[in-house]
């Protein structure tokens, strides 16, 4: 992954600076409460991949916890623009964090005090990602979460514990599991694909992570004529699906084709992610690259 001291420029409240020069104070509420929302946009070949609508859906994560949006949807672009410049940024990610900003350690704090905006580029593989050609296993655990997940909330504590409990088993990822029906991923939304080759995946709420990636790959299956349904799916239905996948900004669309060390669909990725991925890679590459609007 990132190696953590390369030479990098992030931003931090309104400064380009390089990574070593950036402060943050220690009673941000940030650090202190987990009190901030934050965004990641994928970037592919100079290209930022659907980044309005995780523009907006920062907007609605701010909204619903009531941090004002210092910036506006042109502002936040340009800043990115600005990072993927600075770092030569051609695959990655960037990362956007607000916090509701610093003041002396309470729980409340009153409404006016400015956010804290950080910014940084991360370098990886996006389109080329090890687990591809394979297919990746994956674990299922308990999820621990709070009740507002549809807010893209910096307190990622179960995530983390999900997280480290998939890298100690081997595996990608960790599918979260409620009342038997899996929610999402620990950093991604599950995906199935049925026997009659419908695609399975669970409708918006406050349960999940409404996923930007989610939303352009049921674009996708839609225009490529697959039906899809929004319903969840419990941990036995994951056996009989033909194939089950995950999608992120950072994975697009990758299959899944082991689940608690049993396999899934053959044990080989299916077509269906395959024409999806495919499909959703094309329609990226059309767009022009950040430095050339
Ligand atoms: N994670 N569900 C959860 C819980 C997530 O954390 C994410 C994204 C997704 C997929 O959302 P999108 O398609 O908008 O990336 C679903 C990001 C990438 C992260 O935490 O790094």
């Amino acid at each position: 992954m990132t190696r953590l001291h390369a030479p990098r420029i992030v931003y931090v409240n309104g400064a380009f600076l390089p990574f070593e020069e950036a402060r943050i104070p220690i009673m941000d509420r940030g650090f202190l409460f987990g009190d901030g929302i934050y965004e990641v946009t994928a970037v592919l070949e100079g290209r930022l991949i659907d980044n309005d609508p995780h523009l907006l859906r920062l907007d609605r994560s701010l909204a619903g916890i009531g941090i004002r949006n210092p910036y506006s949807l042109a502002e936040w672009t340009a800043i990115q623009r600005q990072l993927m410049r600075d770092n030569a940024l051609e695959e990655g990610l960037i990362y956007i964090e607000v916090t509701r900003g610093v003041y002396e350690r309470e729980f409340t704090c009153p409404p006016d005090i400015p956010p804290t905006v950080v910014m940084f580029t991360q370098v990886k593989p996006v389109r080329d990602n090890p687990n591809l050609t394979r297919g990746a296993a994956i674990i299922t655990v308990p999820d621990l979460r709070w009740a507002r997940r549809d807010i893209k909330s910096t307190a990622l504590l179960a995530q983390v514990l999900a997280k480290q409990e998939a890298k100690a088993a081997g595996v990608a990822e960790a599918w979260m599991v409620e009342d038997g029906f899996v929610t999402e991923g620990a950093s991604s939304t599950a995906f199935l694909v049925t026997e009659n080759d419908e695609i399975i995946t669970r409708p918006l709420s406050q349960a999940v992570l409404p996923g930007i990636t989610r939303m352009a790959i049921i674009d996708v299956a839609k225009a490529i004529g697959l039906r899809l349904v929004e319903r969840p799916f419990s941990v036995e239905e994951i056996a009989t699906a033909r194939e089950a996948f995950f999608t992120s900004a950072s994975t697009i669309a990758m299959p899944v084709v082991q689940v608690d060390g049993r396999q899934v669909g053959g044990g080989q990725p299916g077509p269906v992610v395959r024409a999806l991925r495919e499909r959703y890679l094309a329609a990226v590459m059309e767009q022009p690259r950040e430095d050339a609007r």
